[in-house]
């Protein structure tokens, strides 16, 4: 198959274009670099723009054969949406809808999309399942829901095909060392903990340890990234052969809280660091964890990263073969 990667030169992006690649799939990745890395494309064909760049679609659509677009170009950063609404509806709505609209043209009707967690705000229930009531909390949640609602118009009006993705955590880096997380500035949980273990940071910081939970730090659910991989490439040919749209929740189903995961990181590293505890940060649920059994009936998904250290460990690998030597 011929797939159009966009935000190919992210964290999850890149993995996915490596995946496609070594399955035997042509790809292409268009990353206009606000985020991304060039030098993280290592498989297919590179192009340097913008996905709100209507002609510059047009033109890649029209030459060639694409069978489908996977989307990765979203702003993910929940504080910042929140401080900066417009930048987010500008290119996770707009663009996207600019996007979905040169498909239209071109009659390229299979669309993958990563949507996330923050569609369904604070749980009325866990594990979250896809039934559960959407009500996002911050504008990051509500342009991904956005596009999801946006998308089950144009199956019902258009027959564009469409499997939207809610990611938990996304975690980890290639087994094979050759890609990983790389964000600037880095926000994330394990990347934060492993930076503190190998002493590129002085500390780690804990958000709030007064939370409903056990140990009173905030539970999340913590998936490899190439699990989410995998289970792109099973809904791609889940789409095309069913011939409609889906929408599923990815996670291990399997909660850690922020002090299990800073455990597990001492013990991947052998490693003891510092750590402190700071207030709440802001729009944090309690807990968040997937019900993922619609993806293992429907797609035959299972994780196959399942321990939580097995995961730590990739991104430790990462963090000391190739992040330390920058
Ligand atoms: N945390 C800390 N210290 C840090 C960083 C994070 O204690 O330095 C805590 C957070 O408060 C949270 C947990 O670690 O409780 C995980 O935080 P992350 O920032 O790693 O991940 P989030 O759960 O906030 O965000 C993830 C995705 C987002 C997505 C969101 C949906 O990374 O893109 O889930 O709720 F929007």
């Amino acid at each position: 198959m011929k797939i159009l990667v966009v935000g190919g030169a992210g964290y999850i992006g890149s993995h996915m274009v490596k995946q496609l690649a070594l399955a035997g799939n042509d790809v292409i990745t268009l990353d206009n670099l606000s985020y991304g890395y060039k030098d993280a494309v290592k498989y297919g064909e590179f192009i340097e723009g913008d996905l709100g760049d209507a002609s510059m679609l047009d033109s890649i659509f029209k030459s060639g054969d694409i069978d489908a677009v996977m989307h990765f170009a979203g702003f993910i950063q929940v504080g910042e949406s929140v401080i900066k609404p417009s930048m987010y509806y500008h290119n996770n709505v707009i663009n996207t809808h600019t996007l979905l609209d040169a498909m239209l043209r071109h009659d390229i009707k299979n669309f993958i999309f990563s949507s996330t967690a923050a569609i369904f705000g604070e749980p009325d229930y866990t594990p979250i399942d896809e039934a559960h009531i959407k009500q996002p909390i911050n504008p990051y949640g509500h342009s991904k829901l956005m596009i999801e609602q946006v998308l089950d118009d144009y199956d019902k009006a258009y027959g564009l095909r469409s499997t939207c993705f809610r990611y938990f955590n996304a975690a980890g880096a290639d087994p094979d060392g050759e890609l990983g997380e790389r964000h600037i500035p880095e926000t994330h949980l394990i990347p934060l903990i492993l930076q503190a273990a190998s002493g590129r940071r002085e500390d780690i910081k804990v958000f709030g340890d007064d939370y409903p939970t056990d140990d009173g730090t905030c539970v999340r659910d913590y998936i490899h990234i190439n699990d989410l991989c995998d289970a792109h490439s099973l809904g791609l040919q889940h789409m095309i052969k069913h011939d409609r749209s889906d929408r599923f929740n990815l996670g291990n189903g399997k909660g850690f809280s922020v002090k299990q995961v800073i455990d597990v990181a001492k013990r991947v590293s052998s490693n003891d660091f510092k750590v402190t505890t700071e207030p709440r940060r802001d729009g944090d649920p309690a807990i968040l964890v997937a019900d993922a059994s619609l993806a293992n009936k429907e797609l035959n998904w299972q994780p196959k990263f399942a321990e939580l250290e097995e995961i730590v460990r990739t991104a430790w690998n990462w963090e000391i073969d190739y992040l330390c030597k920058q």
